[in-house]
């Protein structure tokens, strides 16, 4: 995995997703490993983060390599107008590798074209998120002990939520069934379900929650994504669609777990927090391990 970048989930094969956990799992055990005390990791949000953005430079710091970057772009040359390109082939001029999120669908794959240095996609736009999709497996495997024959339910906002997309195509390797509830508007793209069609896989589609919460092994939550929408009132239409309560958890698997790439809103009620069944924190926990994994190996460290 040397060199390599990470802009898209099949970027890497199914060995190499194995890989990547595997040696999250080492990180886990034993965090702080100095294997990269002469990187620099360069951190550029052009769009808001939490989570990523603090657990890639968690990670960095845990190995030992220093972090330069920005989370605001305003504070940029961006702003007097440089482009993309420009600001890629400067920064990877000073940087060892680039993990970077951008509001534009594609914006990753064209900085990889141009870095000099590997990218890692922190998330663009609606289309990717894969090191979200790296740490959703590696927290699937963790809760369930298996990544196969899994039945997969993803709720809410399946048109923009790029960890949904990655996802999908990341477990179409170890034969999901995967079950989309989402309001009619908000429907997984027709790109992501001819992947499991080509995958000869299983789709099934819903428009009521409870209808999949006796069958998920996995129910994968995620948020209505506002700043995707163009028209404000398409989304007061649907940002309310889905609250998922304690009182709903009757009745489920006994293995059943619930995941969220967060942050959320109001879509898991706040009671479900302290059920067996909330995996969310520990799963933006796992981020870190994951990242660190990432790192050491696109440095060849690992
Ligand atoms: N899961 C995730 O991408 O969260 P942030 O937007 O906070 O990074």
């Amino acid at each position: 995995m040397k060199g390599k970048n990470l802009v898209s989930i099949t970027d890497f094969s199914k060995d190499e997703y194995l890989r990547i956990l595997n040696i999250a799992a080492d990180f886990e055990k034993n965090p702080n490993q100095k294997l990269l005390n002469d990187h620099v990791v360069a951190s550029l949000f052009f769009e808001p983060s939490t989570r990523t953005r603090l657990s890639f430079e968690t990670a960095a710091n845990r190995l030992g390599a220093r972090v330069v970057g920005f989370s605001d772009s305003g504070s940029t040359s961006v702003k007097k107008g440089e482009s993309l390109k420009d600001t890629i082939i400067m920064v990877s001029g000073y940087a060892d590798i680039i993990v970077m999120r951008h509001p534009r669908e594609g914006a990753a794959r064209w900085a990889s074209e141009v870095s000099s240095v590997p990218v890692i996609n922190a998330g663009d736009g609606a289309n990717q998120h894969p090191s979200q999709c790296l740490l959703d497996m590696y927290s699937i495997l963790q809760t369930q002990g298996t990544l196969d024959n899994l039945n997969i339910a993803f709720i809410g906002d399946l048109k923009y939520g790029r960890t949904v997309h990655s996802l999908v195509q990341a477990m179409c390797n170890f034969n999901a069934t995967f079950h989309l509830v989402s309001p009619e508007q908000l429907k997984l793209p027709s790109s992501s379900k001819m992947h499991i069609k080509n995958n000869k896989l299983e789709y099934h589609q819903y428009t009521e929650l409870a209808d999949i919460m006796p069958i998920a092994d996995i129910v994968y939550m995620t948020r209505i994504q506002q700043e995707r929408f163009s028209d404000p009132l398409e989304y007061e239409k649907v940002k309310n669609s889905y609250v998922l309560t304690k009182s709903m958890l009757e009745g489920c698997k006994p293995n059943m777990k619930i995941l969220h790439p967060l942050p959320r809103i109001n879509e898991i009620s706040e009671d479900v927090d302290e059920t067996p069944q909330a995996f969310y924190f520990k799963q933006a926990e796992n981020g870190v391990y994951v990242r660190q994994a990432l790192l050491a190996a696109i440095a060849g460290v690992k």
